[in-house]
């Protein structure tokens, strides 16, 4: 067997035994790649990690960069409760209709906002509107954009808001600085991101490497420790 290959069939395994399989999710994500979208979505353990991520961080209000056919969206609705809200951000209307005919069969659709258009800018009209603090952050949209997605979470975050960014090793390509290679613009994008979780004061995280089906990868966990930014000089 390939790596990728054992990689698949551990995930498997684990899945069937110390993860539980989730009927509702697996449908989820089988209608997703049925509708013809790409098959990009978390992984089953990586979905159950943030939903339980979610469930311990007490979240009622969850914001999503890239919502896709809404699998990870639907670990998140069910994880915030009856009540509880995830709003979700997604650029092709195709993939919000997916999702929405999704999480409505899976009957969370009422917990779930998703909104349409570049993430950049129906962020912007969050903030403006006061929306927030979110309790926890995905950030899954188009990489380029990762560092302004960050910037733009913190706006809408709390001391406690824990925010996750996803796909930031890339079989490894994350090393690779000199802007050359096929994904550049997401590999600058991830950099950035990854620079400023370490640089910036106001966030305290980590960075885990994974393997599954769909490769070597890894996501980045960070705790918001404070929401007003750093002022130079200051004591
Ligand atoms: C990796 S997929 C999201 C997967 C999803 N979070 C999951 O795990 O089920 C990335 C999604 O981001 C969307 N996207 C790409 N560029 C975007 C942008 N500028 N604004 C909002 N969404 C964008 C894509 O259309 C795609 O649906």
């Amino acid at each position: 067997m390939t790596s990728r290959e054992q990689w698949s069939a551990v995930d498997d395994y684990l899945v069937e035994t110390a993860i539980r399989p989730d009927p509702a999710s697996d449908r989820t994500r089988a209608a997703t790649h049925e509708a013809g979208l790409p098959p990009i979505e978390v992984s089953s353990g990586q979905g159950k990690l943030m939903g339980l991520i979610a469930e311990l961080a007490g979240a009622r209000a969850v914001l999503e960069f890239g919502t896709l056919g809404g699998y990870s969206t639907q670990w998140f609705a069910a994880a915030v409760g009856p009540g509880g809200t995830v709003t979700t951000l997604e650029y092709e209307p195709r993939h919000a209709e997916v999702a929405r005919a999704n999480l409505d069969a899976a009957g969370l659709g009422d917990r779930v906002q998703i909104r349409v258009g570049a993430a950049l800018d129906t962020v912007q009209e969050l903030i403006d509107s006061g929306a927030g603090p979110f309790d926890v952050v995905f950030i899954d949209a188009d990489k380029a954009n990762n560092a302004n997605y960050l910037d733009a979470a913190l706006k809408l975050s709390r001391p406690g808001t824990v925010i996750i960014g996803d796909n930031v090793v890339r079989g490894g390509r994350v090393l690779d600085a000199s802007g050359a290679g096929t994904d550049a613009e997401d590999v600058a994008g991830i950099r950035a991101y990854l620079q400023r979780q370490g640089d910036d004061p106001r966030l305290d995280g980590t960075v885990l490497q994974t393997v599954s089906g769909k490769g070597w990868d890894g996501f980045a966990l960070a705790i918001v420790r404070d929401v007003e930014p750093a002022v130079a000089g200051a004591e």
